[in-house]
C-alpha cells in the first residue's frame, strides 16, 4: 500500500519534507535529540562538531542545529544513499541552516579517514547515528505499509543482531580517537527495542562509559557513549 506523503513531516516541532527515497523520521528519535541539546548546554559550541551519520531526511542534526543558539565550529551531515541526501538538502534549505551545513556521501565515517577531507579539529565531537538495526529474522512482523515504502537501506542491514553497522561505527570512532583531534568524542544512537541486552554487553566488554534513555514507551533506545575515560558528563 502507498503512503500519501503530506508537504511536511513535523520533527522537533520543525517542518520536513519526506518522500520514498527516506525514513519518516520517528516522534522516539526526539529523545536522541533532547539528549544532545542537553550534554551541548555544558560545552562551547564554537569547540564542537557534529556529524550525523546516516541523516536521511537531515532530521537529527537539523534539529539540534536550530535548537542550539550559537555559533559551532562544523556540522556534518552523512548517509550511504546519494537519494537519501537529495532529501537531507532539501530539508537543511527548509529550514534555513543552508550556510552552516555540510553533506557528504560517506559509508559510516569513512569519508571523514580521506586526507582531503577538511575535519576541523575542536575540543568536542558530538556523533549521532540512527541507524538500520532491523533483524533479518524481525521482518516478518513489520508493517506492510513501512515495508512498502520506506527505503530497506534504511531499515535493514542483512545481519543477526542488528547491532552490527553500529559495532563498525564504534571501530571507526575508536580509530578517530587516535588522531587526537578531539578531547570529548561523544556517540549518541538509537537502537531497537530488544537491542538492549546485546549493546549493553557489547559496550561493557569495550570497557565504554555509557548510558541509556527511554523512549516514549518507557524502553531503552538511546544511548550515549563516551569514548575519553576521564570525560565526566
Ligand atoms: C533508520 S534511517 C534513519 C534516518 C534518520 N537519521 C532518522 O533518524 O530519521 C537509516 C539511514 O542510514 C543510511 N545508511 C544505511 N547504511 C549506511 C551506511 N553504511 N553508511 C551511512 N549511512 C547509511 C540509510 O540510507 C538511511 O538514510
Amino acid at each position: 500500500m502507498k503512503i500519501n506523503y503530506p508537504d511536511n513531516e513535523e520533527f522537533y516541532s520543525l517542518p520536513f519534507y519526506v518522500d520514498t527515497r527516506v525514513l519518516i523520521p520517528r516522534n522516539d528519535t526526539e529523545i536522541l535529540v533532547d539528549q544532545v541539546i542537553k550534554l551541548s548546554k555544558h560545552f562551547s559550541h564554537k569547540e564542537t562538531v557534529f556529524i550525523d551519520v546516516g541523516t536521511g531526511s537531515s532530521a537529527i542534526l537539523t534539529a539540534v542545529v536550530k535548537n542550539i543558539q550559537d555559533a559551532f565550529k562544523q556540522a556534518i551531515w552523512l548517509d550511504i544513499s546519494t537519494e537519501a541526501l537529495e532529501v537531507a538538502n532539501i530539508n537543511i534549505v527548509k529550514n534555513n541552516i543552508q550556510n552552516k551545513a555540510q553533506l557528504f556521501q560517506s559509508d559510516l565515517l569513512e569519508i571523514i579517514f580521506s586526507p582531503s577531507f577538511s575535519l576541523q579539529s575542536a575540543q568536542n565531537l558530538f556523533i549521532t547515528a540512527n541507524l538500520p538495526y532491523i533483524k533479518n529474522g524481525d521482518i516478518g512482523n513489520m508493517d506492510q505499509e513501512v515495508l512498502d515504502n520506506e527505503p530497506h537501506i534504511a531499515l535493514f542491514w542483512w545481519e543477526k543482531t542488528g547491532f552490527e553497522m553500529y559495532e563498525r561505527l564504534i571501530w571507526q570512532i575508536l580509530e578517530l580517537q587516535k588522531t587526537k583531534k578531539f578531547l570529548n568524542i561523544v556517540l549518541f544512537i538509537e537502537i531497537g527495542f530488544d537491542q538492549y541486552d546485546y549493546s549493553w554487553q557489547y559496550l561493557s566488554d569495550l570497557w565504554l562509559k555509557f548510558e541509556y534513555f527511554k523512549d516514549l514507551n518507557g524502553i531503552f533506545r538511546c544511548v550515549k557513549i563516551e569514548f575519553n575515560k576521564n570525560f565526566i558528563c
